[in-house]
């Protein structure tokens, strides 16, 4: 089938891939991923409810036990209670890769008081409402407030660390008056919080993608944590990052073969539509790809959904079972699983001081027997 213009039609290359397991199910992980993979659940850990958890990629982050780009990141004591998402997608994903405790929920009908109590709160609020790619309709947007249904948490249950996740474009809408209005809202109910504005390649993510983290702390808590600090001298390249793919449109690595049919890159003619250069990372992987995700930096085709995974730091063994598009969407909206990497092990060092009594709860790494704990950032 051909367009007007005589280039092939954009579609994807193959529909949903079938896979007998995930993340979790494969051999390959087993001696390192996160024992709640297994559903089980150790003596000495953090408790954590994740919400608006999409496929996983904060999760992971916050469970560690995985390797992607040639490195490897330790598990932590971490156990997720529950982590809840609206959409099939998203929970479907998550439960193939991670385990049974994702949870199909509309958040806007759960009494927070039926959600299980942790230390530590997690949800990415949607942030379609605030991206600078979006209607930018702020609070009046459809999913403008749905930050509050953090601080009913907050309220009900009193965890100890609240991570809250959006676009850095938050903080510049409306001339900050948005993030002042939310974070008015957040320490009313008896939290402080700073801000982490961090940039995705200085953590080793080859791809271009700012992230706010909103940190906060319960106000009888001392100390805080420590602001990641870059874990990289040079960024990861996209030429680097997708090296050893370059030769497979097959299976043999998940998701390798789906992507969108289409010819040349055009020079600057839209979103997407722009060619990487092989030296720099990549151009930010998004969620509302819809066909027009960006083409490989040598390749005559876009990226494979596996490429904009691998850009997002998800390991190869982390399968994506649905056609092109509704993976793209699942990949997009995720946070790389390496940045949130950092902000989890700082977090986790915050506890760890807590629990200690140490005198300074902003300097000190995570300490904490668990079986799977190794060297970090080995
Ligand atoms: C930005 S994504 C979060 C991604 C996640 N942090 C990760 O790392 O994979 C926001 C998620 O909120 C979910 N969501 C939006 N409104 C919701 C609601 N009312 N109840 C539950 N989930 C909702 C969306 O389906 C989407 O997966």
């Amino acid at each position: 089938m051909r367009r007007k213009d005589n280039q092939p039609k954009r579609k994807a290359r193959r529909g949903k891939p079938e896979y007998d397991f995930g993340f979790r199910g494969n051999p390959a992980t087993a001696a390192y991923r996160h024992p709640l993979c297994e559903g089980m659940r150790t003596a000495d850990h953090r408790t954590l409810v994740s919400l608006f958890s999409g496929c996983g990629g904060m999760d992971l982050a916050f469970t560690g036990g995985f390797k992607v780009l040639g490195q490897r990141y330790s598990a932590f004591p971490v156990d997720i209670l529950a982590a809840y998402d609206f959409l099939p997608d998203a929970v479907e994903c998550h439960r193939l890769n991670l385990g049974e405790y994702a949870k199909l929920a509309d958040l806007t009908n759960i009494p927070p008081t039926s959600l299980p109590a942790a230390d530590i709160l997690t949800g990415g609020f949607p942030c379609q409402d605030f991206s600078s790619s979006g209607p930018k309709s702020g609070f009046e947007g459809k999913r403008g407030k749905l930050y509050r249904i953090l601080i009913d948490y907050m309220r009900a249950h009193r965890p100890k660390v609240v991570v809250g996740e959006n676009v850095p474009h938050l903080a510049r809408l409306n001339g900050g008056a948005y993030l002042s209005a939310i974070l008015k809202e957040f320490e009313e109910v008896g939290y402080h919080f700073d801000l982490w504005e961090l940039y995705a390649p200085d953590f080793g993510v080859p791809q271009s993608r700012r992230r706010l983290f909103f940190i906060g702390i319960r106000d009888d808590l001392p100390g805080f944590p420590h602001r990641p600090v870059p874990t990289v001298r040079q960024p990861v390249t996209i030429a680097e990052a997708l090296a050893d793919l370059e030769g497979v449109d097959d299976e043999t690595v998940p998701n390798q073969s789906q992507f969108f049919v289409s010819s040349k890159a055009t020079s600057g003619g839209g979103q997407g539509d722009h060619k990487n250069d092989p030296d720099k990372v990549s151009y930010c992987i998004r969620a509302n790809a819809r066909g027009r995700i960006q083409f490989h930096h040598r390749l005559d085709r876009r990226l494979t959904v596996r490429e904009c995974a691998r850009l997002q730091t998800f390991p190869d063994e982390f399968v994506f079972p649905f056609t092109t598009q509704r993976n793209l969407t699942l990949i997009g909206n995720a946070v790389p699983p390496v940045l949130g990497y950092s902000v989890a092990k700082s977090v986790l060092a915050y506890l760890d001081a807590l629990e200690n009594g140490a005198e300074s709860t902003a300097s000190v790494e995570p300490q904490r027997s668990f079986a799977l704990q190794q060297e970090l950032f080995a």
